[in-house]
């Protein structure tokens, strides 16, 4: 398995390209199979996420072209010849959005067969709300041999539904079945993230009648067909803060281009009470530190909240503050995986249920750490740049997940980080 090496110290500077949000491509390639028509979308980036939902979709018949080396990194999908609509185990297990196709083939095909995601490691991660509010469509939903067993008479029906908690998932998936439903569905406690902002404009760039995108409550007149677009995917606002974090922890400067501010304001606003100026320039946003950090409090929140997503990152910035931070999680209740590493690098920890308390320390030292989830991975990374000596990080693959090229992004700002492949280290052991 691979690893990834760093020598810490060198501050960052430079510039990083920050690459289309994952979290808004998966769903976007799902919206696919609500047309037959071709769906072409740019600016995609190029993630194994990515290519695990580019098979999802390939073997339920959805044609795929893809150049992710092209300038625009475009990324056609035809929904013409769907044969197969069953999402199944292996594939759904290693990624729980593939949970997103179930709204747009039972809207479309009045049938699907999805694999239960099953467990996570950042929490229970139920499924619940997104299959009660198809069910309050008309669908009947049966739970039979680990799968979703899911089909409807006819078209499904818009309904008045309000969730109890707001789930970004929950709201996509809605998002796209409403869309090619009879009637008219009003969806409650709807999650606003920029991410289910951009699926609602490729949906209406694709003919679906949506009204309140970006709202908590978002109104839905369904439509009998739906057809292809071209439509670019937002810039990654967690990749933006990630970055952001890692050349704050160095002090350096660089500037994130493509980054957008109005995206991630609370997380803006979080790095400047730690003392990062953040400011926007013509080609995205500048992010320096050349005073200490200080001391700040976090909470998650749905946005425009402090995301989950961002939660881990922050954490190794603070751990080098001057006092004391606390940061309260309360999305997912058990996303402190990163903890108990970072404490082998030297930061002072207390966790307390769904808070911590980070007691800053003068300097990190560097340890072998081994990554859990995609962001714990991340922050381990970026506390790795900045401790002393040298870190290795194991079993990145979850860092693969989620960051296109990181290595080379941030050796570009003069980090010293290498990735050493499994082969290269079977050489090393051998000499
Ligand atoms: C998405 C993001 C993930 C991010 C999360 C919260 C993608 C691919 N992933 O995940 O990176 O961390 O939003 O911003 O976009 N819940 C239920 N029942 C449900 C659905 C959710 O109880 O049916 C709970 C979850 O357990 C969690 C909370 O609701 O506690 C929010 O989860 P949700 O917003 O659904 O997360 P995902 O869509 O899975």
């Amino acid at each position: 398995m691979d690893k990834i090496r760093i020598i810490g110290g060198a501050p960052l500077q430079g510039t990083i390209p920050i690459s289309g949000a994952k979290n808004a491509a998966l769903p976007l390639m799902c919206a696919s199979l609500l047309t037959d028509e071709t769906l072409h979308l740019s600016n995609m980036p190029y993630l194994a996420d990515i290519v695990t939902m580019a098979n999802l979709l390939a073997q339920h018949g959805v044609a795929l072209s893809f150049s992710p080396q092209a300038k625009g990194r475009s990324m056609s999908l035809a929904a013409a010849n769907v044969h197969n609509l069953t999402a199944p185990y292996e594939l759904v297990r290693t990624m729980r959005a593939s949970v997103l196709v179930l709204g747009p083939l039972l809207a479309r095909f009045g049938a699907a067969k999805v694999s239960l995601p099953g467990g996570c490691a950042i929490g229970a991660r139920p499924i619940d709300m997104h299959l009660k509010a198809l069910a309050d469509m008309g669908a009947q939903i049966d739970l039979r041999d680990g799968y979703i067993h899911a089909k409807v008479a006819g078209r499904l029906k818009g309904a008045a539904i309000q969730f109890e908690k707001v789930s970004v998932g929950a709201t996509e998936n809605l998002l796209m079945a409403a869309s090619l439903a009879e009637g008219v569905t009003v969806i409650g406690n709807a999650a606003r993230e920029p991410e289910v902002c951009d699926l609602a404009h490729c949906l209406q760039k694709m003919g679906a009648r949506i009204e309140g995108i970006g709202t908590g409550e978002i109104r839905v007149t369904g439509v009998d067909t739906l057809h292809g677009c071209d439509y670019a995917v937002i810039a990654d606002r967690i990749e933006t803060g990630t970055f952001a974090a890692a050349a704050a922890i160095t002090g350096g400067d660089v500037e994130l281009l493509g980054a957008r501010a109005d995206l991630m304001q609370a997380t803006i606003a979080a790095f400047a009470e730690a003392g990062v100026e953040i400011s926007e320039t013509p080609r995205g946003l500048r992010v320096c530190r050349d005073g200490r950090i200080s001391g700040t409090d976090i909470m998650t929140q749905p946005y425009p909240g402090f995301p989950t997503d961002m939660q881990a990152q922050m954490m190794a910035l603070l751990s080098l503050a001057d006092g004391a931070s606390m940061v309260t999680e309360t999305i997912f209740e058990n996303r402190y995986m990163h903890v108990p590493e970072l404490m082998r690098m030297g930061t002072k920890i207390v966790l307390h249920g769904a808070s911590a308390m980070i007691r800053g320390v003068p300097e990190l030292r560097g340890a072998e750490v081994m990554a859990t989830d995609l962001r714990a991975s991340v922050s381990l990374v970026i506390a790795a740049l900045a401790a002393k000596g040298e870190t290795i990080i194991h079993r990145i693959y979850h860092l693969d997940r989620g960051y296109e090229r990181l290595e080379e992004k941030l050796a570009g700002c003069g980090a010293n980080i290498e990735r050493i492949t499994s082969r290269q280290s079977v050489k090393v052991e051998a000499a």
